[in-house]
């Protein structure tokens, strides 16, 4: 294990087969060298800094019926909320007098963020905040309207694969969705010049280590600028509410093994890791990550925005989560950056 882990370092590439062993594989031992390596290298480009985006969530309306999605259309206990224009830009205004210089609006795929609502939102954003950078996550659309929402001026924009294996993929979404369609808008993404997010969650139900391993190719192959993963988290209306959740282990294992595949990534310690564990994030932190995401949007929503149960930081303002990550990250020595914090490479 230790020469593979030398040769991921060294060449930021495996074979599949080699991918899945690290994983099938690992102990204490494995997971402490692979954490050196990552925060080493994340050391060298990012030094301690940790940059900050503010998220926004602006609708918990979705079309789509994700098996193990809180807000899937399927849930009828769910309280649907959409944020108006004015309320959109009212957070990212909140966010920007707080030194925030990176939005990242998130939704479900609702249809009245039509191409025409939401590049106005975005052009508005950046007419208020030129040197803001605006990141889209509003699911998979077609190319035409990635290009006008790119050409509104929004410069990134995440969609997770989810995963990188199609039958897993198949299990885990209605047949009316399909992995091709989310590998293409992927592509598009990155044609149109979009920084792009992949991810996915760790410990989903019917994954196992080779489809990891799979995620993990597509990653090295891809090289996409952000990339999120956390822990599966069941929730309670969701066809999938029995199956157990993702690790903190596992996933600050494979943080650290994403950081070596892609040194300069931009890699999210994320709010699902600090909810399986209270210090998750900062191990995420430890093991490679460099982005924290506070939640700016407004308190009498964040609730209903739950992907999954017993989400974190709905009780909080906005300043308070930011406040509170300030510190966290100040214990264990880093420090919160609130530049737009583009990728380094
Ligand atoms: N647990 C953890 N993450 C989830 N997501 C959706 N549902 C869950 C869940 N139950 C993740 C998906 C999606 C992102 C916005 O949130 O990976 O892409
Ligand atoms: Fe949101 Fe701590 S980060 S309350």
């Amino acid at each position: 294990m230790q020469a593979l882990i030398h040769k991921l370092a060294e060449t930021h590439s495996l074979e599949l087969n080699e991918y899945e062993a690290l994983i099938t594989n690992r102990n204490e031992e494995t997971a402490k060298l692979l954490r050196n390596l990552a925060v080493r290298t994340r050391l060298e480009i990012y030094g301690r800094d940790v940059f900050v985006r503010g998220l926004i969530e602006i609708s918990n309306i979705c079309k789509n019926d994700c098996l193990y999605c809180g807000i899937r259309r399927g849930n009828k206990n769910v309280e649907r909320y959409r944020l108006t224009p004015e309320q959109i830009i009212a957070c990212a205004d909140e966010g920007y007098e707080l030194g925030f210089r990176t939005f990242v609006l998130q939704g479900g795929e609702d249809s009245y963020f039509n191409d025409e609502i939401l590049g106005d939102i975005v052009r508005e954003m950046k007419a208020r905040h030129c040197d803001c950078a605006i990141t889209l996550s509003m699911g998979e659309r077609s190319y035409e309207s990635y290009k006008y929402l790119r050409s509104c001026g929004a410069d990134r924009y995440l969609l997770r694969h989810e995963t990188a294996d199609k039958t897993h993929y198949e299990k885990l979404h209605p047949s009316e969705m399909s992995y091709d369609n989310r590998m293409k808008c992927l592509r598009e993404l990155r044609e149109l010049g979009y920084h792009a997010g992949c991810g996915f969650m760790v410990g989903s139900p019917f994954q196992t280590n080779k489809t990891l391993a799979q995620d993990l190719k597509f990653i090295e192959n891809f090289r996409p600028e952000m990339c999120g993963i956390g822990p599966f988290i069941p929730h309670k209306d969701t066809p999938l509410r029995d199956y157990p959740a993702g690790t903190l282990e596992l996933t600050c294992y494979l943080l650290s093994i994403i950081r070596l595949i892609y040194p300069p990534v931009l890699l999210p310690a994320t709010t699902a890791l600090g909810t399986i564990n209270p210090m998750g994030r900062e191990l995420g932190i430890m093991s490679g990550a460099n982005v924290v995401m506070p939640n700016l949007s407004p308190v009498n929503v964040r609730k209903k925005y739950e992907l999954y149960d017993n989400k974190i930081c709905t009780g909080e303002e906005s300043a308070q989560c930011k406040d509170c990550l300030n510190n966290r990250m100040e214990k264990i020595g880093y420090k919160i950056v609130t530049a737009r914090g583009d990728i380094k490479r």
